[in-house]
Formats: structure tokens, C-alpha cells, sequence
């Protein structure tokens, strides 16, 4: 498209195709899905990992108290959490805290340091004490290679993660070796969790129609249980028969990119990497509508031209402000933009629901194509357990997802439930640990 051949309107209506997810493309996108889980489970090159998690899903049955870490992409939570058999989970200490940006980029020892004297930290303020051990589940929400369910290797930082010196290494050996460095050897990992699996779980302990789970926040991906038997690569005689596959969908490789994702793509941390999650999640849908809002103004469709340096700054846009704008508010003030006019107000808001809805759909497609997979013609009730903030607090966002759906199914969608799980990622995580342990009992 040439600057000549439109004014903002007709901006607007080439913006929403380049962002467009149609149902045929969605036919598409699920086809090369299902080509790339098979791929995964059978241990071949995919651009999904499709990854064992070494646990099935809960009876409902199982009883334990846990101290759960949860580290996110943002935040870290502590928790103790209680499960008493009959379904429910009573979580009675929660401390949340943003992970400073030194935990981030420093070095995997100090990284894991801190996480140990968090949880020396709320100890002491919950005044837990008195027991010779502890439990600890860990929800770790990054792409590890277990190897048993308390041991994983973390295959690549995704994120904005760069920690050194913790590629390639086993983080609960990491966390276990921190937390006798600060003395706390008592307390002993007994889990290991992704943090959709962690989501799954803590649904499933109470609701047996839950079969996937999913983030949407600051990353974005899912699992689902799958029958060992398709799982070519396992080989553990483990004792489940179905055990649940953290799929790493944040890096499913067949969308198509626009101009602006490759630009972001290209100058992101990890180039050729988490294509699906750089269209879809929280961490990024700030950066595109930045890039696609610059585009308009260097344009000329936008702010007269004007204003451009203020939006300069990569991924100072952010999603919470892509969040107000859906809502109704803006963020001028805070980037000093100036001069706006109704038009311009329109249009900004009109780009950020083009960004916003095609990671609605994507998700909406990505949802179909596990739920179909498992279940081709849609003959059973799912409930998709679903953690993040993008899909908890972004105006609209949900909805959107559900309108995929139906678009997708028809009437077949019906039969999937999207549930929020809040903090779900870390309370399924000690779900994990009393279900292994009760496999441990029975065997
Ligand atoms: C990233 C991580 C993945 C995690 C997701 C959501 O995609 O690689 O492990 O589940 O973010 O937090």
C-alpha cells in the first residue's frame, strides 16, 4: 500500500486485514496445530515441545499442605496451601511480590538466592514453624525439560528472562541448593510444575470435566492430559495412564506474520523464537500497537504527523494501556501527547481493538484445535482452566475468545467452558504434590 492511496479510513479497514484471523485461516492454523503436536509428542523437530509433565490428573482425593513458589513472568507468589480430600483447597498465606528487574537479568545463583529469602521472609511473617520438614511445590513458567516430576532442565529463557547460568540446568537442584544456603534445608521440593499445568490442576481437583489449561498474561500457553500411549517419546512405566503434556503452544510457528510482528520479532531477545506468544500475550500487545500507532504517524494519518517521538520508546506502550483505552480512557497524558483530536481518539482506539482481537482469536483458535484434538466431534463436556491478567482483566478479551469458538464450532462450542482459575498456576502446583505422593502410597 502506498501513502497516497488512503486516507485513515482507509488505513483502518488495510489495518484490520493485516490483523485478520478468518475461519479459513483458523481451519488452517488448527490443521498445522495437530501436525505439530504429533510431531512433538513423537520427539520430532516441531515448533511445539509438547513437553511430560510426569503427573495425571487429580481424583479429588488426594490430601497434603504444601508451601507453594509460583514464578511468573511479573510476579512471585508464596503460598501455603491445604488440600483435605473431598475437593477443597483452602489457601491460608499468600505473599506477592513484582520481581525486581535484578532477579531478572542477573545471574541464576542470586535469581534463586532471592526466591529462597522470600520464602525465608514469609515464614517468618505467616510465623510458620514448629514441623521438622516441608513440603515445597514449585510453578516454574518456563519451558523446562522434566525428567521426573522433580527434576527439570530449563531448555531457554522466554520472556523477557535472561538469567544467567541457568540454561541447561536442573532448577529445583538450583532451588534446593539456595535454600541451604540461607539454611533452610528442611524445606524439600517435592514438585515441579508449569504453570498451566498448575492452572489444570487446581481446577481438576474439584471438577472432572477440566481437561486443559491455559495462560494468557505476561506469556501465553497450554496443556492438556494426553494418553501415554500417544506419546511416542515417553518412555517412564510410570504409573498414570494419562499424563498431562505442557505444550509451549507460545512458540507454535504457523501464523502468519505481519510487517509488524517480524519488526518486533527482529529486535526482540530471542528472534525466530515464541512467535504464537509474541502475537498474542501481554508482554508484547503494547509493542505491537506501538509500532502499528508510529507507523500511522509517520504516515501522516495520525496526530498530523506530530507526536512521534513520544511513542518512540520500545515497549514503553504497554498492555495495561491498551487496557485503558478499550475502557474507555486514554494514555496521552502520561507519553505528554498533546494536540489530540477526536479523529485521533477514534483511531487509537480502533488499532489497539485490531491488536487486541487478533490475539482474542488466536487463542480462540489455538483453544479449538487441543479441545478438538482430544475430542474430534466435540462429544463431551470441557472446562479450559484459564490463569493470566490479559484474559482476567482486558475489556472484552474474554468474550472475544468465546465468539472464536462459536464462530469455529457453532453450536458444538457449547460444550466448552471457559473458567477463570485466579492464582490457580501455584494452588495446582501442590495439587501435583499430593497426587504424587498418593501415587507413592498406592504403588
Ligand atoms: C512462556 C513460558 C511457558 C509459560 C508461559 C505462561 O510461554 O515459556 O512455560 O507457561 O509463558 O506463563
Amino acid at each position: 500500500m502506498k501513502n497516497s492511496d488512503y486516507g485513515l479510513d482507509g488505513f483502518l479497514s488495510h489495518l484490520k486485514g493485516v490483523f485478520s484471523i478468518t475461519v479459513e485461516d483458523s481451519r488452517d492454523i488448527i490443521k498445522a496445530f495437530h501436525q505439530e503436536m504429533n510431531l512433538g509428542l513423537a520427539g520430532m523437530n516441531s515448533s511445539l515441545k509438547m513437553i511430560p509433565s510426569f503427573v495425571g490428573p487429580p481424583k479429588g482425593t488426594e490430601k497434603g499442605r504444601y508451601i507453594v513458589v509460583d514464578l511468573g513472568g511479573t510476579n512471585i507468589r508464596i503460598m501455603s496451601v491445604e488440600l483435605d480430600g473431598k475437593g477443597n483447597i483452602d489457601v491460608s498465606a499468600v505473599s506477592r511480590l513484582v520481581i525486581p528487574n535484578e532477579m531478572i537479568c542477573g545471574t541464576g545463583e542470586a535469581l534463586f538466592d532471592h526466591i529462597a529469602e522470600y520464602i525465608g521472609h514469609f515464614f517468618e511473617k505467616h510465623h510458620i514453624g514448629g514441623q521438622k520438614t516441608y513440603d515445597l511445590a514449585f510453578t516454574f513458567s518456563f519451558p523446562i525439560e522434566q525428567h521426573s516430576l522433580v527434576s527439570g532442565i530449563l531448555i531457554g529463557w522466554t520472556k523477557n528472562f535472561t538469567a544467567s547460568g541457568v540454561v541447561g540446568k536442573d532448577v529445583v537442584a538450583m532451588l534446593s541448593e539456595a535454600l541451604k544456603r540461607k539454611n533452610m534445608g528442611f524445606i524439600n521440593v517435592v514438585a515441579l510444575a508449569n504453570d498451566t499445568v498448575g492452572t489444570l490442576m487446581a481446577r481438576r481437583y474439584s471438577d472432572p470435566s477440566c481437561d486443559m489449561g491455559v495462560i494468557i498474561g505476561t506469556g501465553t500457553n497450554a496443556c492438556y492430559p494426553e494418553k501415554t500411549s500417544r506419546i511416542l517419546k515417553y518412555t517412564d512405566p510410570g504409573t498414570f495412564e494419562e499424563i498431562i503434556i505442557n505444550m509451549e503452544w507460545g512458540g507454535f510457528a504457523g501464523l502468519k506474520m505481519n510487517i509488524y510482528d517480524q519488526a518486533l520479532d527482529l529486535a526482540s531477545g530471542n528472534p525466530g523464537m515464541q512467535h504464537l506468544e509474541k502475537m498474542v500475550s501481554g508482554m508484547y500487545l503494547g509493542e505491537i500497537a506501538r509500532r502499528v500507532i508510529v507507523d500511522m504517524i509517520t504516515r501522516g494519518v495520525l496526530f498530523c504527523g506530530s507526536n512521534l517521538s513520544a511513542l518512540s520508546g520500545e515497549y514503553t506502550l504497554r498492555t495495561e494501556h491498551l487496557s485503558l483505552v478499550a475502557q474507555g480512557s486514554d494514555f496521552f497524558e502520561e507519553f505528554g501527547i498533546t494536540d489530540v483530536s477526536e479523529t485521533d481518539r477514534m483511531a487509537i482506539s480502533e488499532a489497539c481493538r485490531i491488536v487486541s482481537t487478533r490475539s482474542a482469536r488466536i487463542v480462540g483458535v489455538a483453544i479449538a484445535a487441543v479441545v478438538t484434538w482430544m475430542d474430534k466431534s466435540l462429544e463431551r463436556n470441557h472446562t479450559v482452566a484459564i490463569d493470566g491478567a490479559l484474559f482476567e482483566k482486558y475489556p472484552g478479551y474474554s468474550d472475544c475468545v468465546a465468539d472464536m469458538l462459536h464462530e469455529l464450532l457453532g453450536e458444538r462450542a457449547e460444550r466448552i467452558r471457559l473458567e477463570l482459575v485466579k492464582d490457580g498456576s501455584g494452588i495446582g502446583s501442590a495439587v501435583i504434590g499430593a497426587v504424587a505422593a498418593s501415587s507413592c502410597r498406592h504403588r
